[in-house]
């Protein structure tokens, strides 16, 4: 495997996703990680990634020198090559007289250079950095330069420590996926090995060995994770798996029932099904602050296990569907929290079970994979996203019982929509919202003061970045008026032509 030191960058998830595109287990880890810590780990590779600071920067993020005399290869990105400067000795940092933020154009000086082997002289890549290095650490040479950053990458070919100043991650540079796999296969010599049959091999395994002969209890959401996680650790331990399904009365329209069909009835799991929906509607009653709700919603689910645990007895350990962007984006040491994700935030201090994640490094299309590979139906597995705090977050503001029928009355009838349309597909996740806000309008002879409902739909790739989806006016026509027909108190629809950034999918 080959594992990414965070140190901050929007993009260090996808230097992972692209190692392990190549079939080589990548993962994030945190740059307070010690050298004694990555040898246990004993990894093929290491890369530092980039990061909004200047090595100069007050508490800016640093690196146990000791991982330098490990004889593991090293590649920095962007801040991770100008902290490979900085600590080196020889190495010198300094601020670019201009930032430079966007398209380059570089020139490979060193035929030589494994980093960029059989690649045209003359290529593109995306820059973005403040800072940058004005002279090489000893043993070091200069492989490629450009107008703004006459260090544009470097290399050590004895100890295979290598620096690129740009983003060989993202697709704005032109040969990026070649100079990673340069990195992956021809300075660390991984080999192409992973798969999803390993992953739930090595899973399995994993979770008979901390599991062994102890019970666990499983959250079900009614969304896509938990289900898979449900279904794996059914393999892995049969009856040793309890699931409690919480209908917290956040959920989509007839989903309780489908979600019992499914699970319990083809693929036989031990599923009690708890009706929370007043205790949940209790807590949430005046709350309108996002994130609080967030965590309400999350702590009382936790609080429903705790009491149905202690009704099964010897109970140890609690499963979730938590995927690497839930933990990611919920802050790592150093990404900023964006949202505190259900599946992570809302954890009381006192809880009493062992957490097991087994997707907690997977992005969300490779847990579909493994569902697919389980044996989980094609439909189930490709349903589209849906949150832990379900409808709860797609009523802006304070819930209400008047609120939520709005939003989940609305959102059966765009599905149905959507389907009917052969969009659903194509489409990654649509919704509707309940801004709360009240228009007037102008029904039958009458003057009407109702609310407004909102439309989400979005294509992606993993929920990281999303654009709005081109639904054909005929068809948003066509939900338009089903929803206000037949969704009391709704006179207005208007479509979300945001993408992700700046917005995030869901509205709260
Ligand atoms: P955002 O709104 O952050 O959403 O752009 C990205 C994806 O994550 C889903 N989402 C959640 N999933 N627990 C979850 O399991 C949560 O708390 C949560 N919040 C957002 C969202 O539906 C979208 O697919």
């Amino acid at each position: 495997k080959i594992i990414v030191l965070d140190y901050g960058s929007q993009y260090n998830q996808l230097i992972t996703r692209r190692i392990r595109d190549f079939g080589v287990y990548s993962e994030l880890l945190s740059h307070k990680i010690t050298a004694a810590e990555i040898k246990k780990i004993n990894p093929k590779g290491i890369i530092f990634s980039g990061g909004p600071d200047s090595v100069y920067a007050d508490g800016a993020f640093s690196v146990d020198p000791e991982i330098f005399n490990l004889g593991i290869p090293i590649l920095g990105i962007c801040y991770g090559m100008q902290l490979m400067a900085y600590k080196l000795p020889g190495g010198v940092v300094e601020n670019a007289h201009n930032s430079e933020y966007g398209h380059a154009d570089i020139e490979i000086t060193d035929d030589s250079a494994v980093m960029f082997k059989d690649l045209p002289t003359k290529q593109y890549v995306w820059m973005s950095h403040g800072d940058l290095v004005r002279q090489v650490p000893d043993g070091f040479k200069t492989v490629a330069t450009s107008p703004n950053c006459p260090i544009t990458s470097m290399a050590d070919d004895e100890r295979k420590f290598y620096g690129i100043q740009f983003h060989a991650e993202v697709q704005n540079t032109e040969y990026g996926s070649d100079i990673l796999k340069h990195f992956a296969f021809d300075v660390c010599d991984a080999e192409a090995n992973w798969s999803m049959d390993d992953f739930i091999e090595m899973q399995i395994e994993h979770i008979r060995e901390v599991v062994g002969d102890k019970k666990v209890l499983l959250g079900l959401s009614g969304g896509v994770d938990s289900s898979v996680v449900g279904v794996l650790l059914h393999k892995a331990i049969g009856t040793q798996l309890t699931s409690i399904f919480v209908d917290h009365g956040l959920l989509r329209k007839n989903e309780a029932e489908q979600v019992m069909a499914s699970l319990s009835g083809k693929f036989g799991l031990n599923i009690i099904q708890v009706n929370a929906q007043k205790r949940f509607l209790d807590k949430l009653t005046g709350v309108s602050e996002p994130e609080q709700k967030r965590k309400i919603i999350g702590n009382e689910f936790i609080q429903v296990f705790n009491d149905e645990a202690q009704k099964l007895e010897g109970i140890d350990f609690l499963a979730q569907g938590t995927l690497y962007t839930d933990v990611i984006e919920s802050g790592t040491d150093t990404a900023q929290t964006i949202k505190s994700h259900h599946n992570v935030g809302g954890l009381p201090e006192d809880m009493h079970f062992q957490l097991i994640e087994p997707l907690r490094t997977l992005f969300k299309d490779e847990a579909r994979e493994l569902g697919e590979k389980l044996g989980m139906p094609h439909d189930l597995v490709w349903r589209q996203p849906f949150p832990g705090p379900g409808l709860g977050i797609r009523v802006i503001g304070e819930i209400t019982p008047e609120k939520l029928t709005i939003v989940r009355d609305s959102d059966a009838i765009l599905r149905e929509e959507i389907k009917k349309a052969g969009l659903d597909e194509t489409i990654w996740q649509y919704f509707t919202v309940l801004p709360g806000i009240r228009s007037v309008g102008v029904m039958g002879d009458g003057r009407t003061y109702d609310y407004t409902v909102g439309i989400r739909a979005v294509t992606s790739i993993d929920g990281m970045t999303a654009d709005f989806a081109r639904i054909p006016w005929g068809v948003l026509q066509d939900i338009s008026v089903r929803i206000v027909n037949e969704v009391d108190h709704v006179n207005r629809i208007v479509y979300d032509v945001t993408s992700k950034p700046p917005s995030t999918i869901e509205w709260e």
